[in-house]
């Protein structure tokens, strides 16, 4: 099962992947976690991954392809993935083209999970995760049982750095003029799928998991 989530900022695609790798055995690959991941490791790639984050940006095409493909060569990626956050780019999915075909695999499923823009906002500037497991909360949608503390860990909830004013309305302009058009690559493919993702978490995920079972 190879398999891509997409979708604008805040559509809910990792609270989807979520309920995927918990229905069905593939390895969830996010790249926004990756570099998270490498910007609280303190590592070079976070670095450098954090300017372009903060600012609302992309992480340059040849960085982020060099680290999706590491990834998807490790041994756990033979049965499949779900790729959450790339292909952004057209560079990106034309790479990851070529990587599957070397390994003679293709994208079975672009899932696309559309929300309108206002709804996207009030669901990114409400979003906190807990600072030790990263479990997802939104203030409004589903908050915690006691504010500002992670149910399952009890660690401290705090606001991702690209999630305030000026940041969240920049990395909507730049997934409209860089990713949007992606949707149209995997249309002709014949594999887009779209999901309305302005829904219960539940209902939106029913629906992908009809989709997935019927590949
Ligand atoms: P990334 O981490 O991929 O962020 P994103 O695409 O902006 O997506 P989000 O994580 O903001 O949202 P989501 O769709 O996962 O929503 P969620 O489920 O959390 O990328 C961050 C940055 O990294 C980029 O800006 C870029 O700099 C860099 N980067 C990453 N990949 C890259 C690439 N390929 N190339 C270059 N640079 C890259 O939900 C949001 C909130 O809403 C949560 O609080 C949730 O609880 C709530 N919610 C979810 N679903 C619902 C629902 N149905 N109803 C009500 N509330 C809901
Ligand atoms: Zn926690």
């Amino acid at each position: 099962m190879n398999i891509i989530i997409m979708g604008p900022p805040g559509a809910g695609k990792g609270t989807q992947a979520d309920f995927i790798k918990a229905a069905f055995p593939i390895p969830h690959i996010s790249t926004g976690d990756m570099f998270r991941e490498a910007v609280a490791n303190g590592t070079e790639l976070g670095k450098e991954a954090k300017k372009y984050m903060d600012g609302g940006q992309l992480v340059p095409d040849e960085v982020t392809i060099g680290i999706v493909k590491e990834r998807l060569a490790q041994p756990d990626c033979k049965e499949g993935f779900l790729l959450d956050g790339f292909p952004r780019t057209t560079v990106q999915a034309e790479a990851l083209a070529q990587v599957l075909a070397d390994m003679g695999r293709k994208v079975e499923a672009a899932i696309n999970v559309a929300v309108p823009d206002e709804v996207l906002i009030e669901r990114i500037t409400g979003r906190v995760s807990c600072s030790n497991c990263k479990t997802v909360y939104h203030t409004k949608f589903k908050p915690p049982a006691q504010a500002g503390k992670c149910d399952k860990c009890g660690g401290e909830l705090v606001q991702r750095s690209d999630d305030t004013g000026e940041t969240v309305r920049k990395r909507l302009v730049v997934y409209a003029a860089q990713t949007k058009p992606l949707l149209e690559y995997y249309e002709k493919q014949g594999v887009l799928h779209d999901i309305n993702g302005n829904r219960d978490t539940r209902e939106v995920f029913a629906d992908i998991k009809r989709l997935l079972e019927n590949l």
